[in-house]
């Protein structure tokens, strides 16, 4: 299906499935994504290229650099095979990683044995009452959520997902783009997590626009 004729597909389907209560549109919705991203899982290792690409190399080292001080409990989300959950690793007590996808999973505990590691959409998903993070690590992951179907629940997350944070916790948040208008899109993620309270410490773009034209912007936000 080309972009236009997707963009149109999830209007419709939007509208068409609209009246549904908003739990049975999240369960719709997380049951497409799961299914999607394990067929991606399953076509191949590494997907995402983490192994192959410079890009992601750099991505990854720009993620770590990242890291301010020395966080305790650490939330990532969609933490995929795990790549950069292994990072964490290194340095953090307690990770737990959460994704849609069992297959990513499977692999993503290969790589680091000691995380948490939750199967969940994260528009289901809370942490337990009273848990909140040092960290959080949302990279890659939010755009895949922002669907008409879930729009109003969407636009709670970034309220939830700020509720989550300690005092002096804070949000890694990266999403790639690879021209203007995503570009827009990903910093509309962050000014978002702004309106709930959140106070942006630094923001970059990483990347040279060298491997399909693809670059990063990089945030981090504190309480
Ligand atoms: C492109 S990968 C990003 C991996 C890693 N965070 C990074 O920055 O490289 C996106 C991941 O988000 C997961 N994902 C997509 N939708 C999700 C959802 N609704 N809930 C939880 N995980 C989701 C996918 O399964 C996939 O592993």
């Amino acid at each position: 299906m080309s972009p236009n004729n997707k963009k149109v597909f999830r209007k419709l389907e939007g509208i068409l499935l609209g009246w549904l209560p908003s739990s049975s549109r999240v369960s719709w919705q997380a049951l497409k994504t799961r299914r999607k991203m394990n067929r991606q899982f399953g076509r191949r290792l590494d997907p995402f290229d983490f192994e192959r690409s410079e890009y992601e190399k750099i991505r990854l080292n720009a993620m770590e650099e990242a890291i301010i001080g020395n966080p305790q409990e650490v939330l990532e989300i969609g933490c995929a095979e795990g790549h950069f959950t292994a990072r964490l690793a290194g340095r953090v007590q307690n990770i737990t990683a959460l994704d849609i996808s069992d297959v990513a999973l499977e692999r993503a505990r290969g790589r680091a044995p000691n995380a948490r590691f939750i199967k969940a959409d994260l528009l289901e998903w809370a942490p337990s009452v009273g848990q909140l993070y040092d960290l959080i690590v949302l990279t890659d992951t939010l755009y895949y959520l922002e669907r008409p179907i879930v729009q109003t629940e969407f636009n709670a997350l970034f309220g939830s997902i700020s509720s989550w944070i300690t005092e002096a916790g804070y949000i890694i948040l990266a999403n790639g783009f690879g021209d203007e208008p995503t570009l827009l899109n990903r910093r509309s993620f962050r000014e978002r997590f702004e309106k709930t309270g959140l106070i942006l410490v630094s923001e970059r773009i990483v990347g040279e626009a060298g491997q399909n034209g693809v670059r990063c912007l990089l945030s981090v936000l504190r309480k």
